[in-house]
């Protein structure tokens, strides 16, 4: 009997891997709702045109790398490569663009035909971010800085380098584009065979090239920077001084040019060095234009998208991931009477550390016992609270996984005390 086997280039996430991404999934969602995006949720399948039209029918996404079909009404339609396309018809579609800003996220499954490896999928995961309807350098530094808060809720800010660069206007772009056309014509003998064929219809494709000859002949090559416009220079300085106040440290690449064809103006990518060829781990840009060639309002927006295959790979690889057990701070009250205070402190401590896992002991509090359970729940700092804590006023903190003495805390420190606690323990 023929076996069957997953269709190449696409996995199954067994129960364990599928707990590491729910987790993830959840925190990085968190980070959505603290920055007021809403979830908008999206059909897999569009019409063909949508992301012919906008990704671009010279790009590589659209020309190779679609899984396109007709169905029984002989249309054709298309398995969503990326998000973006969907996600702006959706919003013209149902008048999210009129007079408003619209900060909306996603994610799920996004389809390519791309040739697989670590890190590179038929079917992988994005997590989206899109904003609608504002032009301003404000609303870059924002998705920029909601990316920030994302890789601090998973301490990955020192492995991740923001790589900048500004497209400009589609005029600006234009005579980049002539510019580096002339110049590459000149070498084109040197040029490899996929530059070769890019050069007429996408030479700006060329710039990603990873072909050593075609790299050195673009040492030379004009950079875009030469030709942008003022507008666009002043709004990539604006969106520089915004990020400098952030203390969000970035890295300015006229080489970043993206694969899509919908980019005004600025581009991103966040990349990594620990995850070999497929190192950007989230990139996006603004796309001005895209509202009008949809058939929408002239409406200014720009997004980002996230590889959730790769974030898990990095949190796995790193060991970052959010503990496991069921708590992170556990607590005891030691007394029936003392349960209602208990209550209100776990109540308090939930709502200031949104990132933790906060249990109160049920059932019979004999000590010997409810530190067993404590220790089982995988928290790393147990609360004690006793008639004698409760009339100083304070807890007793114990730290189970750290050795430091337990130690009493008084009420109004308890907050600090576990967060600096917590820190420590992700830390060590
Ligand atoms: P993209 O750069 O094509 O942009 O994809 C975004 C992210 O998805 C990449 O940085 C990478 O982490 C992940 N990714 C892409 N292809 C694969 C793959 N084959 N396997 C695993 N992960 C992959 C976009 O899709 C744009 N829609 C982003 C955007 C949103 N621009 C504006 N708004």
């Amino acid at each position: 009997m023929k076996k069957f086997q997953a269709v190449r280039g696409m996995r199954d996430l067994l129960p364990e891997e599928a707990g590491l991404w729910r987790s993830i999934e959840s925190r990085v969602q968190q980070q959505m709702h603290a920055f007021g995006y809403g979830e908008i949720r999206l059909p897999l399948l569009e019409s063909t045109e949508l992301f012919v039209r906008s990704v671009g029918d010279v790009t590589d996404l659209v020309k190779k790398e679609m899984y396109t079909f007709t169905d029984r009404n002989e249309d054709s339609l298309t398995l969503r490569p990326e998000g973006t396309a969907g996600c702006l018809r959706a919003a013209i579609e149902n008048g999210l663009v009129v007079n408003q800003t619209a900060r909306l996220w996603y994610s799920g499954p996004m389809f390519r035909h791309e040739r697989p490896q670590k890190g590179r999928y038929r079917q992988f995961e994005q997590i989206g971010a899109e904003v609608i309807g504002e032009a301003g350098p404000d609303i870059d530094a924002e998705l920029l800085e909601l990316c920030w808060s994302i890789w601090q809720a998973f301490d990955l800010e020192e492995v991740l380098s923001l790589e900048l660069n500004s497209l400009g206007t589609p005029a600006a772009r234009q005579a980049y584009q002539q510019a580096l056309q002339g110049y590459l014509q000149q070498y084109i003998a040197e040029l490899d065979q996929a530059s070769r064929d890019c050069l007429p219809v996408n030479p700006m494709r060329i710039l990603d090239s990873k072909v050593p000859a075609t790299r050195e002949l673009l040492a030379e090559a004009p950079v875009l920077t030469d030709f942008l416009d003022q507008e666009s220079a002043d709004h990539f300085a604006g969106l520089c001084r915004l990020l400098d106040g952030l203390h969000i440290p970035y890295v300015i690449n006229p080489r970043i040019v993206r694969g899509l064809d919908y980019y005004t103006k600025t581009v991103f990518e966040w990349t990594t060095t620990k995850l070999g060829a497929q190192n950007a781990i989230c990139s996006g840009g603004r796309y001005d234009g895209l509202s009008e060639l949809l058939g929408g309002p002239a409406v200014p927006a720009i997004g980002f998208a996230l590889g959730m295959d790769r974030l898990a790979l990095m949190v796995s690889l790193l060991k970052k991931q959010p503990p496991s057990g069921v708590a992170d701070v556990y607590l005891i009250p030691l007394s029936e009477e003392l349960r209602p205070q208990a209550l209100q402190l776990a109540r308090k401590l939930r709502l200031e550390l949104t990132f933790e896992r906060i249990v109160c002991h049920t059932g019979h509090a004999k000590i010997k016992s409810a530190m067993k359970k404590a220790d089982r729940s995988g928290a790393a700092v147990v609360l004690l609270l006793g008639e004698a804590e409760a009339f100083a006023g304070g807890i007793t903190m114990k730290l189970l996984r750290q050795d430091v003495e337990q130690k009493l805390v008084p009420q109004s420190e308890i907050v600090a005390e576990v967060k600096a606690a917590m820190r420590r323990n992700h830390s060590g």
